[in-house]
């Protein structure tokens, strides 16, 4: 795993990590951004930091603390203003509350204040098909695709009939911000 010293010079991504299985592989994610010359900083759901991920080592491949809960008034901004933000894994759960404007976790919040800055986002779902087929998350979707958020083609992480579970496509994300279909 590669590990980067702070860069100011860098483009600086944001990379949203939510409570899914897959977020276990997220530095595959980080080691493809910072190829691509993006400085990364991490920011997850408060339910991500509970073991869904190595929190340690993600830390030492970016150079710097994740960031979880919000700051105290008065401290300083611990990340620059992002350039672009992924979300990746995306939950069920985080990607409703989103579009709804539910903003009661930093992970949230700091999507839905993206758009409004004009801050590109890439999305790459993690949903089960049984919840993708939800309503609401459908319409969660249209909203967020109105709001100019693209999305990586579904996944929902369900192994083939041999057992194998279908890579989940991290680079795409990054191919997205670059404005590839
Ligand atoms: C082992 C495990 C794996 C999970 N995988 C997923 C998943 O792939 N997608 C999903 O939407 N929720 C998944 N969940 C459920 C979420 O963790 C749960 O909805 C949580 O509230 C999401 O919080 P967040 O959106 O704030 O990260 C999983 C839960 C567990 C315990």
């Amino acid at each position: 795993m590669s590990e980067q010293a702070p860069n100011a010079d860098r483009r600086f991504l944001y990379v949203v990590v939510c409570a899914a299985g897959i977020a276990a592989d997220v530095s595959k994610l980080i080691t493809a951004a910072q190829e691509r010359d993006w400085e990364v900083g991490v920011i997850a759901t408060p339910a991500a930091m509970g073991g869904f991920f190595d929190t340690e080592a993600v830390q030492a491949q970016t150079g710097r603390p994740i960031r979880s809960a919000w700051r105290r008034p008065g401290d300083p901004r611990p990340f620059p203003p992002p350039d672009a933000v992924v979300v990746a894994p995306a939950t069920f759960n985080t990607v409703n509350k989103w579009a709804a404007g539910m903003a009661d976790t930093l992970a949230v919040a700091t999507l839905c204040e993206a758009s409004g800055l004009g801050v590109p986002v890439a999305v790459l779902p993690c949903v089960a098909d049984a919840l993708a087929a939800h309503p609401a998350y459908r319409e969660s979707l249209a909203r967020l695709r109105g709001m100019g958020v693209r999305f990586g083609e579904p996944y929902a992480g369900q192994p083939a009939q041999d057992g194998a579970r279908p890579e989940f496509a991290w680079e795409r994300a990054l191919d997205l911000l670059d404005g590839r279909q």
